[in-house]
C-alpha cells in the first residue's frame, strides 16, 4: 500500500506545470481544465489575438461551470474565475512557452507537415524529460513524431480530449509503439489529476471514440440520403432509442462538417488499413453542404438551420 501510495504520489507531482499550444477550443479546454485543478498552465498561439480570443472562451466557460459551482453567491463566482484565470499565463513564443513545462500538449491544426515542424522546434525547447503530447483527433501519433530522436519519441504520445472539454469525462492516452511505460504512467496519473478518465489505446486511426464515431456518423448520413427518414427522426431515435446525449445529426454539426469531412477523405485515401475503406466514402451531401460553407452550429448552419 505504502509502495502504491508513493508511486501515485509521484507521478501525480510528476506534472505540474503544462503548456498548450494553440489556444482554439480543444486548446483553450484543456487550459481550463488543467488551471481548474492548479496545474499551472501556458497558453501559446501565434498572435496576441488568438490568445485574447482563447481566455474569452476560457472565462465564459468557468462562468457557466462557477454559476453551477456557487449557486446563489456572484461574488465566489468571480472569485473562482479569477483564481482558475490567474493560473494561465500567455506568450506567442512557444520556445519560451515551453521552457519550463513538464508537458507539452499541442492542439493546432490537423495539417501533418505543420505539426512535424512545431515538435522538432518545441522537442529542443522543452526540458529533458517533458512529455510531447499531440491532441490529433485523426493524424497517426508516431508520424507526427518523424522528426524527433529515439529519445525524444520516447516521451511523445497522444492525448485526445473531447469537445467540450470542461464537460467531457474523457481522454484517450495513445501510445505508440516507441513511447516508454513511464511516459504513458505519467500521462494517465495527469489526466485523473485533473478529473478526467483515461483510455488507453494503440496508435490506430481515429484511436477508439472517432474509429467507432465516425462509421456512425457516415452511416447516418447515408441513411438521409437513402431517405429513410428525416435528420430530426434520425436525431429523435437515436436519443431516445438508444440513450445518446445528441442525435447523430446534432453531433455532426456541433462537431464541424468540415472537420468530419477532414477525417473521413484523409482515411479513405490513406489511412492505415482503412484505405479504400467503404465507410468512409464521401458522401454527396455532406460534400455539397461542406462546398456551400454550411459546416454546422459555428457557421450557423448544417444539418439544422440555428440562425434563427
Ligand atoms: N463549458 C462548461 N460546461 C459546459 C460546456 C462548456 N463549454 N458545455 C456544456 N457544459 C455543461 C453544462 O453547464 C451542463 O452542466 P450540468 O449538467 O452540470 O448542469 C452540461 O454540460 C450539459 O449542458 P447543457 O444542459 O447545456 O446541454 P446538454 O445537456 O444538451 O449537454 C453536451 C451538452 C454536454 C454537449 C451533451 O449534449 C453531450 O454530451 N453531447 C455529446 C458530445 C460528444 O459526443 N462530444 C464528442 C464529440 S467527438 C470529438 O470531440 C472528437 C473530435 O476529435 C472529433
Amino acid at each position: 500500500a505504502t509502495r502504491a501510495l508513493s508511486s501515485r504520489l509521484y507521478s501525480s507531482a510528476a506534472i505540474n506545470r503544462l503548456t498548450v499550444i494553440g489556444g482554439g477550443q480543444m486548446g483553450s479546454g484543456i487550459a481550463q481544465v488543467a488551471a481548474t485543478s492548479k496545474h499551472d498552465v501556458t497558453l501559446v498561439d501565434v498572435n496576441q489575438e488568438a490568445l485574447d480570443r482563447g481566455k474569452g472562451y476560457i472565462s465564459k466557460s468557468l462562468k457557466r461551470v462557477a454559476k453551477k459551482k456557487f449557486a446563489d453567491d456572484a461574488k465566489a463566482q468571480s472569485e473562482f474565475v479569477e483564481q482558475v484565470m490567474s493560473r494561465i499565463r500567455t506568450t506567442t513564443n512557444p520556445a519560451e512557452g515551453v521552457a519550463q513545462a513538464d508537458l507539452v500538449v499541442e492542439a493546432i491544426v490537423e495539417n501533418i507537415k505543420v505539426k512535424q515542424d512545431l515538435f522538432a522546434s518545441l522537442a529542443k525547447a522543452a526540458p529533458e524529460g517533458s512529455i510531447l503530447a499531440s491532441n490529433t483527433s485523426s493524424l497517426p501519433i508516431k508520424a507526427i513524431a518523424t522528426p524527433l530522436t529515439a529519445e525524444q519519441k520516447a516521451r511523445f504520445i497522444g492525448l485526445h480530449f473531447f469537445n467540450p472539454v470542461p464537460q467531457m469525462k474523457l481522454v484517450e492516452v495513445v501510445r505508440t509503439e516507441e513511447a516508454s511505460q513511464e511516459a504513458v504512467d505519467n500521462a494517465v496519473a495527469f489526466v485523473k489529476a485533473i478529473g478526467k478518465s483515461p483510455a488507453v489505446c494503440k496508435d490506430t486511426p481515429g484511436f477508439i471514440v472517432n474509429r467507432l464515431l465516425l462509421p456512425y456518423m457516415m452511416e447516418s448520413i447515408r441513411l438521409l440520403e437513402r431517405d429513410v427518414a428525416s435528420a430530426k427522426d434520425i436525431d429523435t431515435a437515436m436519443k431516445l432509442g438508444a440513450g445518446y446525449p445528441m442525435g447523430p445529426f446534432e453531433l455532426l454539426d456541433y462537431v464541424g462538417l468540415d472537420t468530419v469531412k477532414f477525417i473521413v477523405d484523409g482515411w479513405y485515401t490513406e489511412g492505415e488499413g482503412l484505405k479504400g475503406d467503404k465507410q468512409f466514402v464521401s458522401s454527396g451531401k455532406l460534400n455539397e453542404l461542406v462546398k456551400n460553407g454550411h459546416l454546422g452550429v459555428k457557421t450557423g448552419r448544417g444539418f439544422y438551420d440555428y440562425s434563427k
